[in-house]
């Protein structure tokens, strides 16, 4: 078994060999820019752990594991500009950087690039991984198109929430696991195990990531604060709020919503002030613990030696608990 940090640092080493800068430079530039500032890596983590985990060769891994990190880090060019978000990773996002066009055209490269080191895989499993990559992908962008669409949609459910964030986040981080698990030749029914154990791992990841778009510093989060409430996302926090608030407070809500041209400090900090009033950040902290402890009862299902398990084990409580 390999800990934790060997397969980090495996992960980073790969990145440094990789060169993406070519010509022309304008579209490469921001490649490079955006995977140089790394962020957590933590698909291609849970790729190579997942990996391990099965008894795989973890360097059968390494390449489709980058593809899906580089997948991750496109889908970030464009969710930047959809949200219209000014800081990823405590820098410049990549339309602010340079423009709308230069994030599209390069966040397009990064996604036939990820298409080429996921199919760096043996090509007995090709047709296997690249099915689970197509569904993945799909879903992360029918995920997203939710996502948007409920910005303007007055009344979401919080069971609507739940399925968007499944496809735009935690279907990709259970991709990863599984991806590991079929490199390493898992029986079929633990991969599936693995799979839906990253379901509520993704869950978690995501609320825990409204959770800190509210709650979190920026210096750590490397993210604005507020940037939710600004584009009018139906989070968990906002969907919960409008449920338990009343009287003064729901007005004061939907004032907050709906009346234009508020600035947006005040919105963001009135929000947050309610929010805290309402305890929004406990009702939010009792989810996420729900969808960890439905992972951890998935987890125990696999059939693998208890002691086998504590690497991912830890990593899951690291990403429900992650201050970014
Ligand atoms: C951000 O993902 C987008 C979400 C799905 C919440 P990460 O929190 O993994 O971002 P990086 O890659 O570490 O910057
Ligand atoms: C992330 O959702 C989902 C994808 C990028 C596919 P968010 O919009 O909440 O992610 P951040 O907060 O910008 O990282
Ligand atoms: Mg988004
Ligand atoms: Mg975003
Ligand atoms: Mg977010």
């Amino acid at each position: 078994m390999q800990t934790l940090e060997t397969l980090q640092e495996r992960i980073a080493a790969a990145f440094a060999d990789s060169h993406f800068q070519q010509e022309p430079r304008k579209l490469y530039e921001p490649i490079c820019y955006t995977l140089n500032l790394g962020g957590k890596r933590i698909r291609p983590l849970l790729v190579l752990l997942s990996c391990d985990l099965f008894g795989g060769d973890i360097e059968k891994a390494v390449y489709p594991a980058m593809g899906l990190e580089i997948f991750h880090n496109f889908t970030l060019l464009h969710d930047d500009i959809m949200d219209k978000a000014l800081l990823r990773r405590g820098m410049a996002t990549v339309h602010c950087k340079w423009n709308d066009n230069t994030a599209i055209l390069s966040g397009d490269t990064m996604f036939v690039l990820a298409y080429e080191y996921v199919a760096k895989t043996d090509a007995s499993l090709l047709p296997e991984v690249l099915f689970l990559f197509n569904d993945t992908a799909r879903k992360v962008c029918e995920g997203q198109q939710y996502d948007m669409d409920f910005e303007t949609l007055p009344d979401v459910s919080i069971d609507q929430y739940m399925m968007m964030i499944r496809l735009k986040t935690a279907v990709l981080i259970a991709c990863s696991l599984k991806l590991g698990a079929v490199i390493a030749g898992a029986d079929p029914l633990e991969a599936n195990i693995i799979y839906d154990f990253g379901i509520e791992l993704g869950l978690a990841f995501q609320l825990q990531d409204d959770y800190l778009d509210a709650f979190g510093d920026t210096k750590v989060f490397g993210k604005a604060i507020g940037g939710d409430i600004l584009t009018n996302k139906k989070t968990y926090l906002y969907l919960k709020a409008f449920q338990s608030a009343r009287g003064d407070d729901l007005i004061r809500l939907k004032r907050l919503y709906t009346t234009p041209g508020i600035p947006a400090d005040e919105k963001t900090s009135q929000v947050i002030e309610l929010y805290r009033k309402l305890g929004i950040d406990e009702f939010t902290r009792k989810e996420i613990n729900q969808h960890h402890s439905r992972a951890s009862f998935l987890f125990k299902e696999l059939n693998i030696p208890d002691d086998r398990k504590k690497q991912l084990r830890t990593l899951a409580r690291r990403m429900v608990g992650r201050k970014k």
